[in-house]
């Protein structure tokens, strides 16, 4: 029994012959709670793993060595209620790609199927009027069905993702039962006042409910909803910065790139990261420049390779970036490094401080955290860091420069500015950025909306 369960669709660890911590902004976040809360992590075991032995061997050394609590989901079910519904439905939509947005009777039911497992095993595992975080579009149903089979815990989701407008939501077939899920919660969180007033409208307009700024009134009970900025974990990336490995890398990279301007952009390979139109920009940049020192790395990591859409991607990248170098590589320069690949987090932090540019270009990001990232790992406060309007980032830090990622040609101007920015420009933008990531980092995110979620008054519940 504990007071506080946390709850994502992935564990923050990857099971394959052995079991590794893998560590997100999420994870760190919250990793400092455990000091005052007793604190448990529910989701997917994030593989098959079919043997019922192994399942209760691992679910044992998961409990005991992190205090997660794994779920076995067969890969059938998987491949509906994950690549299906979550990643091939539900993720385009709500990031304003309806065209890739497929529709399948079978994956609704299994989504349904995966998040009732998911309630059975919380409403279990819940003390009385404990608290329970839910994270993410593939848990939409969740909150409903925890609050039916226990209404005395207090239970929060954050959306990741953009909530989009209406007239995109409203696409989804099961756009009601999904709205209904969600106002199962007693807080509903959102990184931007924008998706908020997305999610008010639609709420209105599908569900013909009425809400004040923070509130929805609901059949049962009413719905609190707050704007949370999700941030990274300022500490963790400050401590790397003085180790001996980043030191090593950076040192490193240095030498390999003595001589050359630096342009990074570092993303999962997801269509909704804008990596083709970057690519077309900086195509335009090499050849009204006409520039060789300067070099782009791309880390692409590897992300949802079963999505059709997310094989079609990396095609039409790795196609592009081939152009780019046939026609712009001479011996001893190739402009773009295209890295299919994770990289470990002390070459991420000395990457991100070796760059004299980061390009963060998504053609719509819930957040980005990359963009803050950057930032941080700019100690001297010398970077120039190209931002997309359609971040959710961008409301942050409007000292970046603010691009249409749309727009080649603006992107393209952009690059040329940043690289000719003089030293005293380029920190008087940062460091305003910089002091606002410091201020405001994942540990105060995740704070705030637990506060918030402690303070629920629950006695206002109708009916209780
Ligand atoms: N990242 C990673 N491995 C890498 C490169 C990046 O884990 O090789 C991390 C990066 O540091 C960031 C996260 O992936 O914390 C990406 O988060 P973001 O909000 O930018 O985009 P998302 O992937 O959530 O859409
Ligand atoms: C985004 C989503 C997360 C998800 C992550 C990685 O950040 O908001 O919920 O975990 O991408 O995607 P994956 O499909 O590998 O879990």
């Amino acid at each position: 029994m504990v007071a506080l369960i946390n709850v994502s669709n992935r564990l923050p660890v990857t099971i394959a012959n052995t079991i590794k911590p893998s560590s997100g902004g999420l994870v760190s976040a919250l990793e400092g709670y455990r000091k005052t809360h007793d604190f448990m992590w529910v989701g997917w075991s994030g593989g098959p793993v079919d043997s019922p032995r192994r399942q209760r061997e691992l679910a044992e050394e998961l409990k005991s060595r992190f205090g997660y609590h794994p779920l076995f989901i067969s890969q059938q079910d998987i491949e509906a209620y994950y690549t299906g519904f979550s990643n091939s439905s539900l993720w385009p939509l709500l990031h304003y790609l309806p065209s890739y947005s497929r529709f399948d009777h079978n994956w609704f039911e299994a989504y349904k199927k995966v998040n009732f497992v998911f309630a059975e095993n919380i409403a279990e595992l819940a003390e009385k009027d404990a608290l329970v975080w839910v994270h993410d579009y593939h848990l939409m149903l969740l909150p409903r069905l925890l609050h039916e089979l226990r209404p005395d815990l207090r239970i929060g989701y954050f959306l990741h993702t953009p909530f989009p407008s209406y007239e995109i939501f409203r696409c989804h077939p099961n756009r009601q039962e999904l709205l209904e899920g969600l106002l199962g919660a007693d807080l509903i969180g959102f990184h931007t006042s924008g998706y908020l007033r997305h999610f008010r409208s639609t709420v209105l307009r599908l569900l013909g409910r009425e809400s004040r700024i923070n509130t929805i009134a609901g059949k049962g009970h009413d719905v609190t909803i707050g704007v949370y900025p999700i941030s990274i974990p300022t500490d963790k990336f400050l401590q790397k910065m003085t180790s001996a490995a980043y030191s090593r890398h950076l040192e490193e990279y240095r030498r390999a790139y003595a001589g050359k301007k630096v342009v990074i952009g570092v993303e999962r390979l997801d269509y909704t990261k804008g990596v083709p139109r970057r690519l077309e920009a900086i195509e335009a940049f090499l050849k009204r420049t006409g520039r060789k020192d300067v070099v782009f790395i791309f880390i692409n990591v590897p992300s949802r390779e079963s999505v059709p859409a997310y094989q079609a991607l990396r095609r039409e990248i790795e196609h592009k970036v081939s152009r780019i170098n046939g026609n712009f590589a001479s011996i001893g320069n190739i402009p773009v490094h295209f890295i299919h690949q994770s990289v470990n987090f002390s070459r991420l932090c000395a990457l991100y401080t070796l760059a004299d540019v980061a390009m963060v270009t998504p053609l719509v990001d819930g957040m980005n955290l990359v963009a803050k990232e950057y930032l941080i790992c700019k100690p001297d406060g010398d970077g120039v860091l190209i931002l997309s309007e359609f971040a959710g980032a961008a409301q942050e830090l409007p000292q970046a420069s603010i691009v249409n990622p749309y727009d080649t040609a603006q992107m393209a101007r952009a690059l040329e500015n940043a690289l000719n920015r003089t030293p005293e420009e380029r920190q008087k933008r940062l460091a305003p950025m910089r002091r606002r990531i410091l201020r405001y980092n994942a540990q105060r995110w995740a704070g705030d909306f637990i506060a918030d979620l402690a303070g629920v008054d629950k006695s206002v519940e109708k009916g209780a």
